[in-house]
């Protein structure tokens, strides 16, 4: 919502409904409870983007009830511009709202050059976090997450770095990323014996891609900690967006490394048999394939990318329709398998 000053500047206040509608789900075992949908903000908020379409993203976020903001280090292009950008509309926007926010930075990928700017080290996770906080122009994040597993530092020293990331108070609490079942635990069990609230698993999860169904989401529930899903929308291939090509500007348009057209081209097919069966349960595809998720009691919270405020207002809809029949679930099995 804007209201306009005497001088014209637009002063954002949040929807005095912005908690009517949205559902919150407990995070694993902890005191913690995300919104059904959280947003991310690894494309469309980095400097080569337009940071007033990234303002609108996140007021109408949070005017949805959407209370957590995903970031990391690395994230804009280039490096570190979602991070500033998002101090600069934290500051000129959500200052007095800041407790009404779980705001989340990671470290793990490459981030500066030389041996210190990458992977899992106490050296690098410990002085990434104070760029990142400085960038955002803030004291602290709700959580800090290892982006991707490392396998030749010791766990017990990455895992370290994180639990005196806490005791420091620049984290509230703890996440990893991309592990696997078995790192994962492992993970746990250090954490747990350091007395670390480690509450999230941020995890690739969408119908083209259910490795976490495997082990994981069992892992996480018999350590008492909840999964975030990252990608949910496969990048946008569950949705209209490509159903009669592949429109300008779109993410898979710009062929980068994660999607580009020979991808969308691949899983066309499985899209429009999708695409159908979602016209069925009079739902848009996007909501379809976040409802998917969500029926996973693990799933805390969908963690979806969006280009545009409209993006992210037609997927909140989802909410008005949850369920899946058992026919429908072994149609989408079907299709996807
Ligand atoms: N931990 C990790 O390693 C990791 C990795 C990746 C992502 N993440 C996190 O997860 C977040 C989400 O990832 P993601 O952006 O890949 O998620 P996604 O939700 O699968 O894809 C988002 C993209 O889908 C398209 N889209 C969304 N809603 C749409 C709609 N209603 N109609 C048509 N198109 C729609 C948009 O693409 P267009 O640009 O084409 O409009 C949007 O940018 C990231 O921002 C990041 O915070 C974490």
């Amino acid at each position: 919502m804007q209201i306009n000053d005497k001088s014209g500047v637009q002063n954002y206040q949040a929807n005095e409904k912005r908690y009517d509608t949205m559902a919150y789900n407990r995070v694993g075992k902890s005191g913690i409870l995300l919104p059904a949908l959280s947003i991310g903000l690894w494309h469309n908020f980095g400097f080569v983007d337009s940071i007033q379409n990234g303002r609108d993203i996140l007021r109408t976020a949070f005017d949805l009830g959407i209370t957590h903001f995903d970031l990391a280090n690395n994230y804009g292009p280039p490096y570190g511009s979602a991070e500033e950008n998002f101090g600069t509309i934290l500051k000129s926007d959500f200052r007095p709202y800041r407790d009404e926010l779980f705001i989340a930075t990671k470290a793990g990928y490459d981030m500066w050059p030389g041996p210190y700017g990458n992977l899992g080290s106490r050296k690098y996770l410990i002085s990434s976090l104070d760029q990142s906080l400085k960038r955002m122009g803030l004291d602290y994040v709700d959580i800090f997450y290892h982006h991707r597993p490392d396998p030749d530092t010791p766990l017990e020293e990455t895992m370290g770095a994180l639990a005196d990331i806490v005791r420091q108070g620049k984290a509230l609490y703890v996440g990893i990323s991309n592990y696997q079942a078995t790192e994962a635990d492992k993970a746990a069990k250090i954490l747990k014996e350091l007395n670390v609230p480690f509450i999230l698993h941020q995890a690739r999860y969408s119908m083209f891609d259910r490795w976490v169904e495997d082990k994981l989401l069992d892992t996480l529930e018999q350590n008492g900690v909840g999964c975030i899903a990252f990608s949910p929308l496969a990048q946008g291939m569950l949705t209209d967006r490509y159903l009669k090509g592949i429109p300008k500007g779109s993410r898979a348009a710009k062929d980068l490394t994660y999607l580009n057209t020979e991808t969308v081209n691949t899983n066309i097919e499985k899209i429009q048999l999708l695409n159908a069966v979602a016209l069925k349960r009079d739902q848009k595809l996007s909501q379809m394939a976040i409802a998917w998720i969500l029926r996973q009691p693990q799933v805390a919270s969908v963690l979806i990318g969006a280009s545009s405020a409209n993006q992210l207002k037609e997927n909140v809809k989802v909410l008005d329709c949850l369920d899946f029949s058992e026919e429908e679930l072994k149609l989408i099995d079907n299709i996807v398998s």
